[in-house]
């Protein structure tokens, strides 16, 4: 529409985006993860590359179409992934986490298949992951926008609001899990922009066109200079 000229808008801005779960794996035939399939991230990765921006991808998803232009950097646990992104996040403009980050890992790889037989219950120890997204809030440079998403099944504009404060955010999509028409996997969404002195509550449309609108109001946002 009229003042956004689609190719232009992000053009030299440095966009890293995560989607989809990671994969902690608990020995060579086991592995933990979620319910995430990486659509609603790798729509928001393509977009910001039809809008001109200079995309990094983080994800474990090999299965999604995704923009030639963009650098996908494959990754398999939360650990690969807190590297990945801590690695390249000083140099970028706008990070969009919209992956499903695993909060719990196995304390140790197991290279034997763990047996029935053996103490299994001794085998299944899990401790908890690092906060990638907290990290980033931590140390976030002058200027550089984050957005986070949380995933809620109830409460859920208390707790994404939560999120936005403590991870020291600049918006947070708020995504009800809870519904069939809005959670994982599907092809529409129906989320919740949340700043620090706004919300807004988008339609229920397919997760492209919800990336399209998260990208309008993240170009809305007051620190970042549009072309
Ligand atoms: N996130 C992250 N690193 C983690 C866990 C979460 O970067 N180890 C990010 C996700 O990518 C997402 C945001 O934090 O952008 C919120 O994730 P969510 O699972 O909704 O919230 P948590 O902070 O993990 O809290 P909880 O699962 O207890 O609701
Ligand atoms: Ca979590």
């Amino acid at each position: 529409d009229g003042f956004f000229s689609k190719e232009q808008t992000l053009a030299g801005k440095n966009v890293l985006v995560t989607a989809g779960p990671t994969i902690e794996a608990i020995d060579p035939v086991r592995f933990l993860t979620n319910r995430s399939t990486g659509k609603m991230g790798f729509a928001i990765a393509n977009e910001a590359a039809s809008l001109g921006a200079n995309v990094t991808l983080v994800t474990s998803v090999k299965n999604l179409a995704v923009d030639e232009r963009i650098e996908v950097i494959t990754i398999q646990s939360a650990e690969d992934m807190y590297k990945a992104v801590t690695q390249r996040s000083e140099t970028m403009d706008i990070i969009i986490k919209a992956a499903a980050v695993a909060d719990y890992t196995p304390d140790a790889y197991r290279p034997h298949k763990i047996k029935k037989s053996n103490d299994d219950k001794e085998a299944f120890h899990f401790i908890r992951t690092t906060d990638i997204l907290k990290t980033l809030g931590q140390n976030k440079p002058q200027g550089q926008l984050l957005i986070g998403f949380a995933a809620e099944s109830q409460d859920v504009e208390k707790n994404a609001r939560l999120k936005l404060e403590d991870k020291n955010l600049d918006m947070v999509v708020a995504n009800d899990i809870s519904r069939q028409d809005t959670g994982f996997g599907v092809d529409t969404n129906q989320v919740t922009l949340i700043t620090a002195n706004d919300m807004k509550k988008l339609p229920l449309v397919t997760k492209e066109e919800t990336a399209l609108l998260i990208w309008k109001a993240i170009i809305a946002l007051p620190l970042i200079e549009v072309k």
